[in-house]
């Protein structure tokens, strides 16, 4: 029988998947502060202050820095659907699931969208996104900075300014990537961005970092609407069509971020903390810091995987520091693997999607768990449960 009444009492899990990892003590502390009302000048605060703060971690200076309230996908569907109009022209560069992810959302926005794809364990060359940009002049291009899917990581130094000499806006998934590898908002011309906090960033799902620069927020403005019930006589509605989402509206949460304070949603106070903290425990340790805290945690996971005989998966060029990507050995049953570390070692690690299905596991080396000694712990298990099945 199901004992409904049970206290809530989860296992102490290493979580060393592609996400969500294990959140940072200091998170976990802040999502247990008091409340406050969402027009707290107190609350306010801590809105501009978590604003400031991801500033520094997405490397920019751009005004509109705010949080969506849901999980990473969350922020990339505000994005697309508030910046394409339908029949806008959108090219996405497909590496991986989450590429499919961004083809799909802006299809339900009535995109004209151009899909390039290259095969999952690479990336695309510069010269290629710059052809495909120049030949189909998409209003928007739509790609993932890294793709959890495949542990690729896109370059993205060189996609701005191409897309600014086509005028196109540039939107960039960084989820996997914000405040685990290097992402330069601003030095790149990325347009808009945003992530989520379970990953590098070392937070529990459900809040959305979203910074986006003047470029943008033209595109967005002159779609502004203001919900009837708060209209005051002076209200007179942008020029363009409406954003096909309320919750999603940027326009919209974008006036409840600014001095108006124009109600929206009610921000979700305890993920607004939860965000903060993650920021302030990032750029405490400082971003090159903790970029190299990622390389040396991969490097060392990486070299440890090699000596146990297992071949890693993809470009390793191009794999993100915070992912790893490995051949499931042959004859191996890679789920019950999976569920040996979880069960016996209380490790997880993740299982892969599409065509890589039953071929690979994905291995997280993000946030705190970017460190020597969650790393060993994993390794050390995997290889034991590896040895069990071992003939002999
Ligand atoms: C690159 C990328 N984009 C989007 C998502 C979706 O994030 P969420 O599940 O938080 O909505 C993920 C999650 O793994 C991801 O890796």
């Amino acid at each position: 029988m199901v004992d409904l009444f049970e206290d809530l009492d989860p296992p102490q899990r290493l979580l060393m998947g592609p996400g969500p990892i294990n959140a940072h003590p200091r998170v976990l502390a802040a999502m247990a502060k008091p409340l406050l009302g969402q027009f707290d000048p107190k609350f306010r605060e801590y809105m501009q202050q978590t604003a400031a703060l991801y500033r520094g971690v997405f490397q920019t200076q751009n005004r509109w820095t705010l949080l969506v309230d849901g999980t990473a996908r969350s922020a990339i569907e505000a994005a697309l659907v508030s910046l394409i109009e339908p029949g806008d022209r959108v090219l996405v560069p497909v590496f991986g699931r989450f590429g499919h992810l961004k083809v799909e959302i802006a299809r339900r926005c009535g995109a004209e969208v151009r899909v390039i794809e290259v095969e999952w364990g690479k990336v695309f060359t510069d010269e290629h996104l710059k052809k495909e940009i120049s030949s189909f002049k998409p209003k928007l291009v739509a790609v993932s900075h890294g793709d959890t899917s495949t542990t690729m990581a896109q370059p993205l130094a060189a996609l701005g300014k191409a897309c600014r000499e086509h005028d196109a806006l540039l939107y960039v998934d960084a989820t996997a990537t914000l405040g685990g590898m290097d992402l330069q908002s601003d030095a790149w011309h990325l347009d808009v961005v945003s992530a989520g906090l379970q990953k590098c960033l070392g937070g529990p799902p459900g809040s959305a970092p979203l910074t986006l620069n003047d470029r943008a927020e033209k595109r967005i403005a002159r779609r502004r609407h203001v919900e009837e019930g708060l209209q005051d006589d002076r209200y007179k509605a942008g020029e363009g069509p409406i954003i096909r989402s309320n919750y999603f509206d940027l326009a919209m949460i974008m006036d409840y971020w600014s001095d108006k304070a124009l109600n929206h949603h009610t921000e979700a106070t305890t993920m607004l903390y939860a965000a903060r903290e993650c920021a302030r425990v990032v750029l405490q340790e400082g971003l090159p810091a903790v970029f190299e805290r990622h390389v040396r945690a991969s490097r060392m996971l990486t070299d440890g995987l090699k000596a146990m005989g297992l071949e890693l998966f993809g470009d390793q060029a191009h794999k993100m520091p915070n992912v790893t990507g490995v051949h499931i050995p042959k004859g191996v049953d890679g789920e019950a693997v999976r569920r040996r570390l979880l069960l016996e070692h209380n490790i997880e690690i993740g299982t892969s999607f599409g065509p890589l299905h039953g071929k690979i596991w994905r291995i997280g080396t993000m946030g705190i768990n970017a460190n020597e000694k969650p790393v060993r712990e994993a390794l050390s298990a995997l290889g034991k449960v590896l040895a069990r099945r071992a003939p002999g």
